[in-house]
């Protein structure tokens, strides 16, 4: 008998004498064998009931495992910028649970404009390990949907315009989070592009769009970060449920892709059984989630993948085929999480945490205009600063929608600046305005009592006071966590600022010269007021260490070094979407359902910009430093290359002003001439460069085929046609300090 391993069943004390009874370990147990075996033995050994019970949820965010195995239950928790708080077994309400409190990271926009995979690794490891304390099996994040429309509710929660930017960025996040052994579950698949109508908006897309625009950052989730869950999205695609969408589910993410993962149901997206069965959801969460509403005891029974799944069994309509690949799937995700006896333990609430979400903050700020150089703050002498703006003070953590959290600690901007300019400067304040004077969610409290009953003229009047006298006035505003502002479920109303914020920015304008604006929001807005505002900072969602993050930035400690991954436009009809009224969808008589055609087809951001000669307010890959950089020429290491080659592009980077700092040397391919139409240029390569004052770098991008492919619908194919191509280097998408031309034979 080939006894590898041996575990104790029964331990016997009779005086002096232990007896061990001792049996051969089941091979799903011995963790000496290959998952895939251990899987065929475990499925073996689980009856119909069991089957049937680990397809879906028993709680909110809880679903069963295999008691009889010992294969423990998987917790879900949102995602993704910071553990969620505990919720009750049954409902939504708060577990009112005392160590539940996480750290917060920025937000997925902050991460994408770090253009930095080694950071988004850090943000992978560090947000797993605080998932791994809490128990965790699968972190329900990051969501890598393309921005389309900057009205999208959610556009904080994903990873902006371009898919290249996404794919690039979402991999390590994948990597990092996995290596906790908690799955990751990437999010929303897919075409879920704005909130208004996201459970009956069905979206009419071609393939082409699809595969070259949406899909991009979910395929590199699947193949390069090896992602072990996906969760599937409310919105249809050629009328069914993205939860249970033969297309994207079967044909693609399974059948093309070859994802072995698990898919997730948003929770409340499923809708059918036979379609759950057979269009590739493996497990169902959210459904009649109010368990009491539906009689406690049998609630999740009712789930379309439970009784009913079960009763098409017994009838005889289905056999076990798909549900014993359901199973085998929720299988693997639990050797690679719960029962991988060498994952780590993980780690909350760490210095290294709160050093990370710094660091991200830090790196994905972007400077987006700074006239004068009047950043940063010059604290040479002691000076006055007002800051003004509901946004100093209001923590950003709590709303939102499912990524609110409940945090240890939030710094704000004000707090950060005051204590970094403690003794240096005199830090006055003035509320500005009044946006969102709550401060809950979903039983979360802020604990901040923001009510101010004051007139808009009162508060600007207020706030030009003490501007008059200061230094330096810093602004600031956005928008916030609160319905129709960066929140899920709803999107924004317009581009413009809320609140009466454009007429309190003009205000100031007119009476200090030093005044920078910092924006806090996920998404873009509109800034009439740009020429009278010298320096304008993008500081995004940064969690527990916002005020840190800004007040380094502010005050020249670090030197901004992020670039938008998405385009600003100064008006609602610069974006595609809007330009040609797609968006929010039509109405079909008589149904709850939209059909919502994504009539731009590839021309989204920047590539719609380029092709309609649209000057954006600030381009996309657009960001300042307080340093300045020279390019040299760039070069190709072949002038003609074939489709199996690899060509590697050079080029020196220069660090010509007075202090250290990074730039984002961002490669564009441009097809000159092709079969269909493609955009003026795409983004396929970057590299994050670090250069002390005076030093220059040579910086390599190397691409292969796939840089110059487009999706041909018609073969359903990639295609890379030969001919002439032009590489396009420079420091945003619309600041190209350098090309050069090259051929495909
Ligand atoms: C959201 C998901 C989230 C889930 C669980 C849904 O409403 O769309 O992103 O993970 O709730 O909270």
């Amino acid at each position: 008998m080939s006894i590898k391993r041996l575990f104790v069943s029964g331990m016997f004390m009779t005086g002096a004498l232990i007896a061990l009874q001792a049996r051969e370990l089941p091979v799903y147990l011995d963790d000496s064998k290959p998952i895939e075996e251990r899987i065929e033995d475990a499925l073996s050994r689980m009856n119909l009931k069991e089957k049937i019970a680990v397809t879906h949820a028993q709680s909110k965010f809880c679903s069963p495992g295999v008691a009889s195995l010992g294969i423990p239950e998987f917790w879900m928790t949102d995602g993704p910028h910071g553990i969620r708080p505990e919720v009750k077994w049954d409902e939504w309400d708060q577990a009112g649970w005392t160590n539940d409190s996480c750290v917060a990271f920025p937000a997925l926009t902050c991460l994408a404009a770090s253009w930095d995979p080694s950071v988004s690794m850090l943000y992978g490891k560090a947000i797993g390990a605080e998932a791994r304390y809490r128990n965790k099996s699968v972190l329900l994040g990051p969501g890598v949907n393309i921005y389309r429309t900057p009205l999208n509710g959610r556009n904080f929660e994903y990873m902006g315009e371009d898919p290249y930017l996404a794919a690039q960025m979402v991999v390590p996040y994948i990597h990092g989070v996995q290596q906790n052994g908690v799955a990751a579950c990437v999010k929303h698949y897919a075409l879920n592009n704005h909130e208004v109508n996201r459970h009956t908006t069905n979206v009419i897309v071609d393939d082409r769009t699809l595969h070259e625009i949406y899909l991009p950052a979910f395929k590199a989730a699947v193949q390069e970060g090896n992602a072990w869950s996906i969760m599937g999205s409310y919105n249809l695609y050629k009328d069914q449920q993205g939860c249970h969408n033969e297309y994207l589910l079967n044909d693609i993410l399974k059948g093309d892709w070859g994802f072995d993962g698990v898919v997730v149901s948003d929770w409340g997206g499923t809708h059918d059984t036979e379609q759950s069965i057979t269009n590739g959801l493996d497990m169902e969460f959210g459904s009649w989630t109010n368990g009491l509403s539906n009689g406690a005891s049998n609630a999740y029974d009712n789930y379309y993948m439970a009784q009913p799944y079960f009763k098409l069994i017994e009838e005889g309509k289905y056999g076990t085929k798909e549900l014993d690949d359901k199973v085998r799937r929720i299988l693997r995700l639990a050797f690679r999480t719960t029962m991988d006896r060498n994952r780590p333990f993980g780690a909350m609430l760490t210095r290294e945490h709160y050093d990370i979400a710094r660091k991200i903050g830090e790196a994905g700020i972007v400077l987006l205009q700074n006239t004068n150089n009047i950043l940063p703050i010059k604290i040479d002498k002691p000076i006055k600063i007002a800051v003004i703006g509901e946004n100093a003070v209001k923590m950003m953590t709590v709303g939102g929608g499912s990524s609110s959290l409940k945090v240890q600690r939030e710094l704000s901007p004000l707090d950060g600046l005051r204590s970094r300019l403690s003794g240096i400067a005199d830090v006055v304040y003035a509320r500005g305005y009044v946006g969102d004077a709550s401060g809950e969610y979903n039983g979360v409290v802020s604990g901040q009592d923001l009510t101010d009953n004051r007139s808009t003229e009162e508060l600007i009047e207020e706030a030009v006071e003490i501007a008059k006298s200061a230094d330096y006035v810093i602004v600031f505003g956005g928008l916030n966590k609160s319905a129709n502002q960066d929140c899920e479920d709803s999107d924004r109303e317009s581009l413009a600022l809320p609140y009466a914020q454009d007429r309190l920015i003009t205000s100031l304008a007119a009476v200090n010269k030093n005044l920078v604006y910092v924006n806090i929001s996920g998404n873009a807005v509109a800034m009439p007021w740009i020429k009278d505002v010298p320096a304008v900072v993008q500081a995004w969602y940064l969690g527990s260490e916002s005020g840190s993050a800004i007040a380094s930035v502010l005050c020249g400690d670090v030197n901004p070094s992020g670039k938008l991954p998405m385009s600003f436009m100064s008006e609602l009809d610069h974006y595609a979407a809007h330009k040609l009224c797609a968006y929010p969808g039509v109405k079909r008589d008589n149904s709850k359902f939209l059909d919502l055609e994504y009539s731009e087809g590839i021309f989204v951001g920047y590539r719609w910009a380029d092709k309609h000669k649209v000057k954006p307010l600030f381009s996309f890959g657009h960001g300042l430093s307080y340093t300045t950089f020279k390019y040299g020429k760039v070069t190709a290491d072949k002038k003609y290359i074939g489709t199996d080659d690899t060509l590697t592009f050079s080029v020196d980077v220069t660090n010509t002003g007075e202090r250290a700092g990074a730039e984002v040397v961002q490669l564009y391919i441009s097809d000159k001439k092709s079969s269909l139409a493609r955009p003026e240029k795409e983004l396929k390569g970057f590299c994050k460069v670090f250069l002390e004052k005076g030093e220059t770098k040579n910086v390599k991008i190397k691409i292969d085929k796939d840089a110059l492919s487009f999706y041909d619908d018609k073969r359903s194919q990639w295609i890379a046609e030969a001919g002439i191509f032009e590489a396009l280097v420079g420091s945003s998408s619309t600041d190209i300090k350098t090309k050069v031309t090259f051929e495909l034979r």
